[in-house]
Order: C-alpha cells, then structure tokens, then sequence
C-alpha cells in the first residue's frame, strides 16, 4: 500500500523562480493547506466551508497553477479551457469521476487521486454500514431517540446473521480486497466481481471466489459496492439487476451513488424486494432521492468513507506531494487511471 507522509522537511521542492499558485476550494484538516504554504507555494483558498459554486470557482482558480480540488466540483473542458495555466489538478478523492480526465490529459494538464490513504477508513464505514443495515441500528436509534423504545422483547427488531453467510463485492480494487479481508474475521464466504480478475493468490488470501455479475447477485447474502463510476458501471444495479437478488439480500455502497439506480432502490426497499441497504453516497448528492428517508429498511450516511483523521490527513499530504511533484517536471505520484 502506497504510505505516504510528506514532511516539509523531506519532499526536495525545486528552487521556483517564482512561487506556484495553487488553489484550493475548500478548508483542509491537518496539516491543511499550509502545508502548501511551507512548501513554498502561493496558497489561495476557499476559506467558506461550502462547495463553490461554479462562478466562484472559475474565478478562484484564474491564473494558478495547480487546483486541489473535491469530488463536489465539477471539472470539464469549459473549465480546463478557461484555465490554461493549470499544470496539475490534484482531487481530493480517491474517485475521479468529476473530473474529464482525457480532456485534462490532452491539455497537457495531470489529474491525480489519493488511493491507497483511504483504504481502512473506507472498508470500516463499509462494515459499519453493513453491520448497522444488517441488525436494524438505524431504526433502533431512532425508537431509542423518540422515546418510543419500552424495553428488550423477544421479538424486537430481529437482523441477520453474517457467519456462513455470502458477502459479494463489486469491484476487488485495494478497498474491496480491504473489506473481503475483514469478512473473514465474521467467518463470511466471499465472493466477487470486477472488470479483471485478481490474482490466484489474491484469490486465495482472501477465499475469494470470482464469479459473474448476475451470479454475485443470485448468491450473495450481503453486497458492498466498490467499483469506479464511469459510462459501464452507471445503473450497475437497475431493476433487472435487483430482480436477482435475494429477497434477504443487504446491499451497502460506499462508492458512488450513481452505480444503483436510487429511484428503483426506493421501490425495491419500499416492497422489501431486498431486506435492507446502507448508503454513504447518492446518485444526486447531497440530495436525497423522493422516499428514502421515509423507509425504516436503509442506514444513511453523509459519504464519510474516508472520514477519518488519519485519512483526511494523509489525503492532504498525497494531494501536496503530487502537486510538488508535476510542478517539478516529474512524475505524479498517484496519477488518475486511465
Ligand atoms: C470519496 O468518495 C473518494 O472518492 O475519495
Ligand atoms: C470494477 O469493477 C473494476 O474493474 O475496478
């Protein structure tokens, strides 16, 4: 796993002849953007924790040379085109699909992500969330809360098992090989899906079976997301998919919102075609698709997968060394895929 912690001290920044400008769109943890500043860069800054609105942002970034921006800013070719002078475009996210990337790459600009920084915190608020759907935390906090909670009983709020149960992962990059480790401890099966085939001993460090798409879904007990969005994994779970799967299937997605069709989860939950989900994305983040705060059968999470300190922290650090680097005429340590 890529552990990277730039220190000030130890990243060699070349001698600019002038300071770099890099614009950063919303306030950072620790080590924060002055963490650019030490390093020699002119810092400008969203000092408002909002996401900027697209006006704001074109006329934030005019005229710098790198942008550390957020998965909630939209990054297309009217943008790259208006901002020549960007080098290097460092996303504050492991996900990249609001940035074009072949339209950086053709301008000559790097795009970069910070993998590998958010891998355990990611996998944890997977297992939260499967845990939590799985055994009805969410409506039991919520009955606690108003009161309406009279004490244990036999027959209240009963969840499912997870020993000897099928856990299905979507997308076997380094955070679903994170939470297919983490099942064994639950003594789950594991089975999974992605683009590629990982390696046999991948395979079998984790007891993972590879296995097609729709038979992921006719096997499995619990489901976690963790494939890219782009243009084949869009509405990767529609109704056809969902008419798959088990009626006491769980499905969790810390990934991105737009890989299920939500307006068709909200019927599938609604009918309890599937018995429960647990989301920490939205296909139209932050808003919350018509019905789904109604039900009792899903956990809500405001996308905190990589809300951890030490994650946040280390993000900041890849994003500025990644930054220094492409500034330098060298490598990007992490470059976007692709
Ligand atoms: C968060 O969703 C990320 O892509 O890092
Ligand atoms: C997704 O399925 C991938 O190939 O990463």
């Amino acid at each position: 796993m890529h552990r990277l912690l730039v220190q000030p001290t130890d990243v060699v920044v070349p001698p600019f002849p002038m300071a770099p400008i890099v614009f950063v769109t919303r306030p950072l943890p620790e080590p924060g953007s002055g963490l650019l500043h030490d390093l020699g860069f002119e810092v400008r800054s969203n000092v408002e924790d909002r996401p900027l609105t697209r006006a704001e942002l074109m006329a934030g970034v005019e005229g710098s040379d790198a942008l550390l921006c957020m998965l909630s800013d939209r990054i297309d070719a009217e943008f790259l085109d208006a901002n020549p002078s960007l080098r290097v475009i460092a996303n504050y996210a492991v996900g990249f699909d609001n940035i074009d990337v072949a339209a950086a790459r053709a301008r000559g600009i790097e795009v970069t992500t910070t993998p590998g920084v958010l891998t355990d915190a990611t996998a944890d608020l997977a297992w939260a969330l499967l845990l939590a759907a799985a055994r009805n935390l969410g409506a039991g906090e919520r009955m606690v809360r108003a009161g309406e909670w009279t004490g244990w009983a036999p027959t209240q709020l009963l969840g499912e098992p997870l020993r000897d149960r099928t856990l299905g992962i979507v997308g076997m990059g380094s955070i679903g090989q994170a939470v297919a480790r983490r099942a064994q401890g639950f003594g789950m099966h594991v089975v999974y899906f992605n683009r590629n085939r990982v390696s046999p001993q991948i395979e079998a460090s984790l007891g993972a079976d590879y296995v097609t798409f729709d038979e992921l879904l006719r096997r499995s007990d619990f489901l976690s997301l963790h494939a890219p969005l782009n243009g084949e994994s869009r509405h990767m779970f529609d109704s056809r998919a969902f008419a798959l799967m088990k009626s006491t299937a769980v499905l969790v997605n810390t990934g991105r919102g737009a890989l299920i069709d939500e307006a068709e989860l909200v019927n599938v939950l609604h009918e309890k075609r599937i018995a429960a989900a647990g989301l920490d994305v939205y296909e139209f983040e932050p808003t919350i698709t018509e019905g789904l705060l109604e039900l009792e059968n899903v956990v809500l999470a405001p996308h905190l997968g990589s809300a951890s300190t030490l994650a946040r922290g280390d993000m900041v650090r890849l994003c500025c060394e990644n930054i220094v680097e492409v500034l330098a005429g060298r490598p990007a340590v992490t470059p976007a895929p692709g």
